[in-house]
């Protein structure tokens, strides 16, 4: 029997304030983001900015449905977004941040399982990492510097 260890490096900076004034620009977007959420089921607003290779921002939040499970998360929303208004350009960041109509969210919001899945794919599509930025609505940032840091042990289409 072998052991595998399988680890998750991840930045973690005070505010937002120690990093580059890019990523800064990033952070604030998805933030400015959380007022094109439509959450009156969850009333917690999810947003999302991504940098594209091309120098470009764009931002997405999270869209809900009374039919509940057809609720889409910001990170697929903004991903789907780039990825439609530009198919071949590598997305190299995306930042992600939440604010709840009930706390105050002092800590990183993580995605999803499933977000992590079409984070990873998007990756391996453009063959391009793409940098983690979370915040919540204030405090501590972390930065992970890839999708498939998130997944570990990852299902691909390699099989398929
Ligand atoms: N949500 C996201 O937008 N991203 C995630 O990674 C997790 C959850 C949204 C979905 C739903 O509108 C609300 O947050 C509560 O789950």
């Amino acid at each position: 029997m072998k052991k595998h260890v399988l680890k998750t490096a991840i930045e973690v900076y005070a505010s937002e304030k120690e990093l580059s004034s890019e990523d800064q620009k990033l952070i604030k977007k998805a933030k400015q983001a959380l007022k094109k959420s439509y959450s009156p089921y969850s009333n917690f607003k999810v947003g999302a900015a991504i940098l594209l290779k091309n120098g470009k921002m764009m931002s997405g939040a999270n869209q809900e449905n009374a039919s509940y499970p057809l609720c889409l998360c910001a990170e697929r929303v903004t991903i789907a977004a780039a990825d439609s208004v530009h198919p071949k350009v590598p997305i190299l960041a995306m930042a992600i941040t939440a604010k709840s109509a009930s706390i105050t969210i002092i800590k990183p919001v993580a995605p999803c399982g499933a977000c992590r899945q079409v984070i990873f794919e998007t990756e391996m599509k453009h063959d391009t990492p793409m940098r983690i930025l979370l915040q919540g609505e204030t405090g501590k940032v972390y930065v992970i510097a890839g999708g498939r840091d998130l997944l570990p042990l990852s299902f691909d289409g390699s099989l398929l």
